[in-house]
């Protein structure tokens, strides 16, 4: 056993708080890491650290974030051990494990993002994929050795009192394996996507679906965004793993698990006060003195399959041609960052939403209007700053875990914002009812959903937007958290 006690929360996730670059002098830069499921830890754990009001009991001690050297950066500082940035919010240290790149690669884009993600979002084109041959079988196998990579490092810094906080489908083994290690430990893994219905998770091959399950049950305690998220990982167990299940309980190889529903909302103060910041308000004017007294349909994406951004360009299409006196008063600011660059789909997905996001001006555009601003640079100043200008959000995907920028949107919309809300978002469960829900497929609808949103009168916005801040308010990262760590005690 461990001689550290110091670390009475373990967090671990593929991706850390930090990503190291190197500089032009050759030393080491850390820059904030992205993603929803970063930006919500990350804020958990700081508030936690600094002992914020919201701090909710329970939560208590410095925590240690284990993740996976992603680049040759990385890796270099991956050679000093743990690490404390001043980069990772609250300061939490960070060890980053140097895991053989061959390995790396295989289980993060291999097996995690190729599969894994894809299952979870119901993404296949089915016809063709997936193909489960030999290069899946090597895949496996790393994805499996990349988690006990995880799993060893976790046992070795865990005190004997420690919570093992373990995040989504890139560790769906490491509870178990941990649990095998260490069968007293306390164990909590969180799902940050959706899971799957059992018909579409056996597209897995039987023993691998049959792993992940076993592996995730080697948690105490099992947390998701949404209640559909828990009641479909619930119904997976019953049916193809064959679990004992009652409730929100699983009972399988002699051990009861917990499965518990925690939404992620947001620290609303501390995303107000960013936003105060130079950097935000420079990008504000810039977009207030581009848009002049035109309405802003603004959506804030990674180019993920799952966001679903080529149709929310074809909804946008849909309004100017079948309501034209839109034209020329209406643009849509379409930030669409860069994700995962290196899958093949990723490419082809990244380039679709260029050509029609092009079409669509070479449509419409007139000398003094671009019906479509499409940026893919990623800047987090810019995004609070559309955020804040935005009379409409646009968030359509085909299926997310929750989606904090439907929360963040309103929170930081100065005059109230309309949101246009995917029913396939977990965010629809916590703050549906003030949102125009959508079939995210059915592009007539999008396109209706945002011609009543550019009407809603701005009193009527505010007041949605407040009753959204509120929810979100209500789910802060902090008492997110804690609902996690007493799941364990
Ligand atoms: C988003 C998802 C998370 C996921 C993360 C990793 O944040 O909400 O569920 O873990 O992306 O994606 P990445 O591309 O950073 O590996």
């Amino acid at each position: 056993m461990s001689s550290h006690p110091r670390h009475p929360v373990l967090v671990a996730s593929n991706r850390g708080p930090v990503s190291f670059g190197i500089g032009d002098d050759g030393a080491l830069t850390a820059r904030r890491g992205g993603g929803g499921m970063v930006s919500g830890l990350s804020s958990a754990l700081a508030a936690n650290a600094t002992g914020r009001p919201q701090q909710a009991h329970g939560a208590g001690g410095p925590a240690l974030w284990v993740c996976a050297a992603m680049s040759d950066a990385d890796r270099a500082a991956a050679g000093h051990g743990v690490v404390a940035t001043g980069e990772s919010p609250g300061d939490v240290p960070v060890l980053m494990l140097d895991i053989p790149p061959a390995t790396f690669e295989a289980a993060y884009n291999g097996i995690a993002n190729s599969v894994l993600w894809f299952v979870q979002h119901l993404l296949f084109d089915t016809p063709n994929q997936p193909h489960f041959g030999p290069r899946f079988r090597t895949d496996w196998a790393a994805y499996a050795e990349y988690n006990a990579a995880f799993a060893a490092a976790l046992v070795e810094q865990a005190a004997e009192e420690s919570k093992i906080l373990i995040q989504d489908y890139h560790l769906a083994l490491a509870p178990r394996q941990v649990r095998d290690l260490r069968p007293e430990a306390r164990i909590a893994h969180f799902s940050h996507t959706p899971w799957a219905p059992p018909a579409y998770f056996r597209l897995l091959p039987d023993d691998v679906a049959t792993a992940l399950l076993d592996g995730m049950l080697g948690a105490d305690h099992l947390g998701f965004l949404a209640g559909r998220w828990a009641d479909a990982f619930l119904a997976c167990c019953a049916e193809v793993l064959g679990a004992e299940v009652a409730g929100r309980r699983v009972t399988y190889r002699g051990r009861t698990t917990t499965v518990a529903v925690h939404p992620l909302g947001v620290d609303v103060q501390s995303l107000r006060e960013r936003a105060t910041h130079d950097d935000v308000q420079a990008h504000k004017a810039a977009l207030r003195a581009q848009s002049g007294d035109r309405q802003l349909i603004v959506r804030v994406d990674r180019t993920e399959l799952s966001k679903n951004i080529v149709r929310g360009l074809a909804a946008f299409r849909e309004l100017l041609e079948s309501q034209p006196a839109w034209r020329g008063r209406v643009s849509h600011l379409a930030f669409a960052y860069p994700s995962r660059s290196s899958i093949p789909e990723y490419q082809a997905y990244t380039q679709k939403v260029g050509q029609v996001a092009a079409e669509i001006n070479e449509q419409f555009a007139t000398p003094d209007w671009t019906p479509v601003v499409l940026e893919v640079k990623d800047d987090y100043a810019r995004s609070l700053a559309a955020c804040s200008v935005a009379d409409v959000l646009l968030i359509n995907p085909i299926r997310d875990g929750m989606n904090l920028v439907a929360e963040e949107g309103p929170i930081l919309s100065e005059r109230g914002c309309a949101l246009v809300l995917s029913r396939e978002a977990g965010a629809a469960s916590l703050i549906g009812d003030e949102a125009l829900l959508v079939n995210p497929y059915d592009i007539c609808a999008t396109a209706t959903a945002l011609q009543e949103a550019l009407c809603m009168p701005v009193a009527e916005r505010r007041r949605r937007s407040a009753a959204i801040a509120a929810a979100a308010a209500g789910a802060a990262p902090a008492q997110w958290l804690a609902a996690q760590l007493e799941g364990l005690s």
